[in-house]
């Protein structure tokens, strides 16, 4: 028997979990899985928002079918038209003919590059309404969170925020579907490994949809993302963290990343994170960056205000696993950090340079100068080390609010 769960008395989770793909967009690992979230409501006319990728199609189209029988769908919102969630336009319209696509005019442009011409296009816009009986759905354009085309849905009269990619996260759904249901911890670590990887880029425009939907007045009861848990005991809760997030807002902690071929550079990033712990800085996480994939440093990079990059000189130049994370931090264009900067050259100098060119680039305030060692870190550089821990701990603790450490309340 297939797993179908009532959001409401009429709305259906119908999604799917995806636990055998090993990387997200063929790039992000997935560890613990991912769900493809897809929901129903049932009413004098049927529809359904967004679908799931085309590897699930089978499973999907069974647990619509055990719902609704004979009985067809009418419609089919399409908040988004990433693979992941239109994997099975095709396989639906194949199955209902006389199904009406949703989007906007955006929409059916990607629609068609992706899968060619379709039929029965109901083009909406910003603040259009579609009445299935009792429910009455409401559209409202968010671009760029996270393609051009997307846009939310709201149900009005059960109050459902139907959101797309916001507010979703990483994990499978395993067994519990709800925010209630689920450990928290888990889930936000991963919503947020979800969010700065994936959207992160794009925070003014999740800025300019937070700002949208406040604006409008909408009172939000649930929210159902296409990914991870359905927020129905803590939609505030979520879109605070979404806040946060898209402001590169901060806690108190600093982030070590390093490439290290024989353990030299590794060294200068052990030193400089027992000088910042001697100052009283509890949260620092050091990477290396060859093992760790960088989705888990980017999230932790959002999260933290202290970042200290280091890396030996690898072929005249930077340390590839510090290449690729350099890279993908500078396109992230991530705002407002602290920076240090270390490392070692050898018979060539290519690591420090590069990261000094990384931070002309990202314009975050430089901790400290930075230290390059010849081979191997002698007593000049461990002064130097610790002048950036130093520097860093300064400024972290005066941002310190009194009467608050780093682990007086909860953050995700
Ligand atoms: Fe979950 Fe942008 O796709």
């Amino acid at each position: 028997m297939l797993t179908t769960v009532n959001v409401t008395e009429s709305i259906y989770y119908i999604g799917v979990n995806d636990r055998d793909t090993h990387l997200f967009e063929n790039l992000w690992p997935l560890d613990k899985g991912v769900s493809y979230n897809s929901y129903l409501i049932k009413d004098e006319k049927v529809a359904v928002f967004d679908t799931v990728k085309n590897t699930k199609v089978n499973e999907y189209v069974e647990k619509i079918h055990s719902i609704l029988g004979d009985q067809p769908v009418d419609y089919l919102i399409i908040n988004h038209m990433e693979p992941d969630h239109s994997g099975a336009i095709k396989a639906l319209k194949a199955r209902y003919p006389d199904l009406q696509l949703v989007g906007n005019k955006k929409t059916f442009e990607i629609l068609e590059n992706f899968y060619g011409p379709m039929d029965s296009y109901l083009v909406v816009e910003e603040g259009d309404t579609l009445s299935l009986g009792f429910h009455e759905l409401m559209f409202i354009m968010t671009p760029m969170v996270h393609w051009p085309e997307t846009m939310m849905t709201y149900e009005v009269k059960e109050k459902v925020l139907f959101s797309g990619d916001a507010f979703g996260g990483f994990g499978s759904l395993d067994g519990g579907v709800f925010d209630d249901e689920v450990n928290l911890e888990f889930y936000m670590d991963e919503t947020r490994r979800y969010y700065s990887n994936i959207v992160g880029k794009y925070g003014a425009m999740v800025q300019k949809a937070l700002k949208k939907v406040k604006d409008s007045g909408i009172e939000i009861s649930i929210i159902s993302p296409t990914h991870g848990p359905v927020w129905r005991t803590s939609p505030e809760m979520i879109i605070h963290y979404y806040d946060r997030w898209s402001r590169a807002a901060t806690e108190e902690g600093v982030v070590i990343a390093y490439g290290s071929m024989y353990g030299n550079t590794q060294q200068m990033a052990d030193l400089i994170a027992r000088r910042l712990s001697e100052r009283g800085i509890k949260n620092i996480r050091i990477y290396d960056a060859s093992k760790t994939h960088m989705s888990y440093i980017i999230s932790d990079l959002w999260r933290f205000k202290g970042v200290v990059l280091g890396s030996c000189a690898y072929n005249t130049g930077l340390f590839p696993t510090m290449e690729t994370l350099v890279g993908k931090i500078e396109n992230s264009q991530l705002k407002d950090r602290y920076l240090g900067i270390f490392g070692t050259s050898s018979w060539s100098g290519g690591g420090v340079s590069s990261l000094n060119k990384f931070a002309e680039k990202i314009k975050w305030q430089q901790v400290g100068e930075s230290v390059e060692a010849l081979s191997s870190p002698k007593e000049a550089q461990f002064i130097k080390c610790h002048e950036i821990a130093d520097e860093m701990a300064d400024l972290l603790l005066k941002e310190r609010k009194p009467g608050r450490n780093a682990f007086s309340s909860p953050i995700y």
